[in-house]
């Protein structure tokens, strides 16, 4: 995982530095060169001598040498090199009961996991029960659908036990990662899987049966052929899982357009059809209005942004929008004089505000005072 996390970071950083146009060329013909479809949403792109990679690879780059820096050591590699693989490579000597796992979990994650890796606020559960019951996993959820999807916890949708192995070690507790001891990792690893009640070598864990390496790759995984069924034989094994009909419950074939059939059954809220209600449910679809423009439009905008300063507050003697009494006072004069004060100033009340507004600009200003002090 770690190893092919960072191939992806780097393929990403190559694509990035590609030019598109070769991209485009390849992307459109959306076949191998061996003239084979690209599987399910996949984009297949030239490396060299007609090999393919699902990412693009900038040959130019690789032929530049930046000269910077040196080769890794061996043992520095190693030290960075902590990948755990579903095959057991990099998995270390060590080993754990679900015992002394229920105890480091006691006292290391179950504030956070909870009881019995319930999960919980936000934190997720670890299991869910017993892991192999039909519904919860994703390959079952494939053949026999129901409206509770899968459940995604380690034992039901997981399709490797390493990866908890190596999620436990390079990432848990989550405050300390790598603090834990590869026996500490064994033993957690152990605990959780009793609690997924999963099979290891055809039997469940008792509290003292130890997991070690061992063993390790006996742990049964209900999921394990969840995802994509096999792919490790290539693409012709995935192209031809997904041609079969009969991989996806039922008969129906895949389909992706004009897949309907018949009268379309429309989904109702609960029970009810959108015209059953009183009144109707709105079927409208133009935005709603701006709430500036509802309530003031530019007016306010500018007034906001250079009048409130002194007509925000009555402290300066300005007449205070919103202050009812003090515009019927002001408007006395007659509104054509306001406006002509507002724009020639009056006492403390400089030419425009000080601005250099249009004249209608200020008195659209004024009439939005107005308005806001009624
Ligand atoms: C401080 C809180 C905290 C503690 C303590 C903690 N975890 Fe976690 N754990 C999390 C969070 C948060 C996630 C989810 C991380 C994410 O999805 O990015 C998580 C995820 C996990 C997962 C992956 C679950 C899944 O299905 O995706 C495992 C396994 C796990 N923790 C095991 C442990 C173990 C074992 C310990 C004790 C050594 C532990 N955690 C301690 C917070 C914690
Ligand atoms: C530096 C402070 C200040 C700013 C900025 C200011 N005003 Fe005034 N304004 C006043 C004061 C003080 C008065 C009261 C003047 C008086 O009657 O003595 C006043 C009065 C007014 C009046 C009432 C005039 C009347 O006939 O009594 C209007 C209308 C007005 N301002 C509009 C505006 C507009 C529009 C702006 C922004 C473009 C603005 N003001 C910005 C201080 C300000």
């Amino acid at each position: 995982m770690f190893k092919s996390y960072h191939k992806i970071l780097l393929s990403t950083a190559l694509v990035v530095a590609t030019s598109t146009a070769a991209f485009a060329a390849y992307d459109a013909s959306r076949t191998y060169p061996n003239g084979k479809k690209v599987i399910d949403g996949g984009v297949a792109y030239l490396v060299k001598n007609g090999k393919t990679a699902v990412y693009l690879v900038n040959t130019k780059a690789h032929k530049t040498s930046f000269k910077l820096g040196r080769k890794p050591l061996k043992c520095e590699e190693d030290a960075w090199d902590i990948d755990v693989m579903y095959d057991g490579t990099g998995l270390p000597e060590g080993h754990g009961t679900p015992e002394e796992g229920s105890e480091v979990y006691e006292a290391k994650c179950v504030a956070c996991h909870f009881d019995f890796g319930s999960g919980g606020s936000g934190y997720p559960a670890l299991a869910k029960g017993n892991a192999y019951e039909l519904h919860k996993t994703l390959k079952n959820q494939r053949l026999h659908p129901d409206d509770e999807g899968p459940v995604r916890v380690f034992g039901t949708y997981w399709p490797v036990a390493s990866t908890l192995w190596w999620y436990i070690k390079t990432g848990m507790p989550h405050p300390a990662p790598l603090s834990l001891s590869d026996d500490e990792v064994y033993a957690l690893v152990a605990y959780i899987v009793q609690l997924n009640e999963l099979k290891v070598d055809g039997e469940e864990l008792d509290d003292d049966t130890e997991l070690n390496r061992e063993n390790f790759l006996k742990i049964d995984m209900p999921n394990k052929d969840g995802f994509e069924p096999k792919i490790r034989k290539g693409p012709d094994t995935v192209r031809a899982y997904f041609d079969n009909p009969k991989n996806f419950g039922g008969n129906k074939k895949r389909c992706m357009k004009n897949c309907f059939e018949g009268k379309p059954v429309l989904a109702r809220i609960n029970g009810k059809g959108i015209s059953d209600y009183l009144p109707p449910i709105s079927t409208k679809k133009d935005l709603p209005k701006k709430k500036e423009a509802a309530a003031g439009g530019e007016g306010k905008k500018l007034y906001e942004a250079k009048c409130a300063v002194c007509h925000g507050t009555d402290a300066m003697g300005a007449p205070m929008v919103g202050d009812k009494k003090a515009w019927a006072a002001v408007l006395k004069k007659g509104l054509d004089k306001v406006i002509h004060n507002a724009i020639h100033g009056i006492n403390g009340m400089p030419p425009k505000g000080g601005t250099n507004l249009p004249d209608e600009k200020i008195k659209e200003i004024v009439e939005y005072m107005i308005s806001a002090s009624k």
